[in-house]
C-alpha cells in the first residue's frame, strides 16, 4: 500500500505506446500514482485508463494540466510537441518529464529549461538508463583510473524499419521525425555523458528519403579536447544494435545494450584489457523506467530540482543540432559557433 502522503500524482499526455511501460513504471514505483490520462480523443482515454489501471481520464491535454491534484506531467507526445506541452505544464505548476527529442532545436530546449525554472518545477528528458544501477557502476569505473587515459567513445544505436508501424512519428518530418533524434539522441547523450563535457567541433552524414527529408540513417564524429574522439551510427537500416565502448590508454569498457538490456534480468557490462583478459561485472536488475520514476519523484520530494537533468538534454540537443547542420552543409561545424550560450 503507498502511502498518498508522500507520492508523486502523475498525469500523462497521450496515448502514446511508450506510456504502457511508464504506466507500468508509475504503479511499481513506491513514490507514485497514476492519476489522470489525457487523449485528443475521450473515448481513447477512457479505454486506455480502463487497460492501464487509472484513476481518470480526460478528453483534452488542457483539462489535465488544469487539474489541481496532478504534481508532475509525462509527455510522450511526438517531437514537435514537447516544446509547446512543456511550457504549458511548467506554466500550471508541474514537473516535466518529456520525452526525447526534447525538442526541435536547441532554442527551444533552452526555453523549456527558462520557463520550468522560472516555475520552479523539474525538466527531465525521458531516457531511462541514465537512471539504472548499472549506469552508476559504469560512471565509477569510467572516472576511475580502470581505463586509463580516455581516447575513444564509439556507439550505435540501430533498429530495422521492418519493426516501424507505416505513418509512424519517427517517418514524418512535421512531427519531428528521424534517425537522428530518435536514436542518435541517445548516442550523443551517452557521449556527453562519459566524456562530462562539450565536443569542439561536430562532423555528421546522413541518407533521407527523398520525398520527406527525413534521415533513416546518421554517422557522426566528434572530437573533444585532450586528444579524445568520439563517433556514432544510428538508423532504422540495421538489425537491433545498441552498444556502446570507451577506450582508454589502459583497458576498454564494453557495453552490449546500453539503452536497454537484452536480458532486463542480468544487466552487464565488460572491461577488456590488451592482454585479451576480460572481466564481466553483473549488476542489479530493476526495471529501468521504475528507476527513472523513482529518482524523478524523489527529485520532487526533496524540494531540490536537479538541474543536471535539464543541462544534458540542452547540451544533447545542441550537439544533435550541430550534428544534422552538419551533414546537411557537408563541412565541420565548431560547436563555439552553433549557438553559443
Ligand atoms: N524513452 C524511450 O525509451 C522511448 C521509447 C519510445 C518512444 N519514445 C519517445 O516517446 C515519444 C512517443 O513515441 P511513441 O512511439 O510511443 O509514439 P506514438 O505511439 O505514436 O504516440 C504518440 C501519441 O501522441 C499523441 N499525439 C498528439 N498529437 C499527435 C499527432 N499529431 N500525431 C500523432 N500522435 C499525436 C497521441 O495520443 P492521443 O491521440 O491519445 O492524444 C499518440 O498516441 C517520442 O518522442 C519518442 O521518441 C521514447
Amino acid at each position: 500500500m503507498k502511502d498518498s502522503s508522500r507520492t508523486v500524482r502523475w498525469g500523462i499526455l497521450g496515448t502514446a505506446r511508450i506510456a504502457e511501460k511508464i504506466s507500468i513504471a508509475i504503479h511499481q514505483a513506491e513514490n507514485a500514482e497514476l492519476t489522470c490520462i489525457a487523449s485528443r480523443d475521450s473515448q481513447r482515454a477512457v479505454d486506455w485508463a480502463q487497460k492501464h489501471h487509472v484513476k481518470r481520464s480526460v478528453g483534452s491535454y488542457e483539462a489535465l494540466l488544469a487539474d489541481s491534484e496532478i504534481d508532475a506531467v509525462y509527455i510522450p507526445l511526438p517531437p514537435s510537441l514537447h516544446g509547446e506541452w512543456t511550457v504549458r505544464a511548467a506554466r500550471a505548476g508541474k514537473h516535466v518529464l518529456c520525452e526525447k527529442p526534447l525538442a526541435l532545436n536547441v532554442n527551444q530546449a533552452r526555453e523549456m529549461r527558462r520557463v520550468c525554472l522560472e516555475n520552479q518545477v523539474q525538466l527531465m528528458d525521458g531516457v531511462m538508463w541514465y537512471h539504472h544501477p548499472r549506469a552508476r557502476e559504469i560512471l565509477q569505473k569510467i572516472r576511475s583510473d580502470a581505463l586509463g587515459e580516455h581516447r575513444r567513445f564509439t556507439s550505435a544505436f540501430t533498429i530495422c524499419w521492418d519493426n516501424i508501424p507505416e505513418n509512424d512519428l519517427r517517418l514524418q518530418r512535421d512531427l519531428g521525425g528521424g534517425s537522428l533524434g530518435d536514436l542518435g539522441w541517445y548516442c550523443i547523450g551517452a557521449t556527453l555523458w562519459a566524456f562530462n563535457e562539450l565536443p569542439q567541433k561536430v562532423f555528421g552524414t546522413s541518407r533521407s528519403y527523398e520525398d520527406n527529408d527525413v534521415d533513416y540513417n546518421f554517422s557522426g564524429t566528434m572530437w573533444f579536447s585532450k586528444d579524445r574522439i568520439a563517433s556514432f551510427d544510428c538508423g532504422f537500416d540495421v538489425c537491433m544494435r545498441k552498444w556502446f565502448e570507451i577506450a582508454g590508454t589502459k583497458a576498454s569498457l564494453v557495453c552490449d545494450d546500453f539503452t536497454r538490456p537484452w536480458d532486463n534480468g542480468r544487466p552487464k557490462f565488460h572491461i577488456n584489457d590488451d592482454q585479451g583478459n576480460s572481466i564481466k561485472y553483473e549488476t542489479e536488475d530493476p526495471l529501468q523506467e521504475t528507476c527513472m520514476i523513482n529518482h524523478f519523484c524523489d527529485i520532487i520530494r526533496s524540494g531540490r530540482l536537479e538541474q543536471q537533468w535539464s543541462d544534458l538534454g540542452i547540451n544533447t540537443q545542441r550537439v544533435l543540432n550541430a550534428i544534422d547542420y552538419s551533414a546537411r552543409t557537408e563541412q565541420v561545424v565548431n560547436l563555439a559557433d552553433f549557438f553559443p550560450q
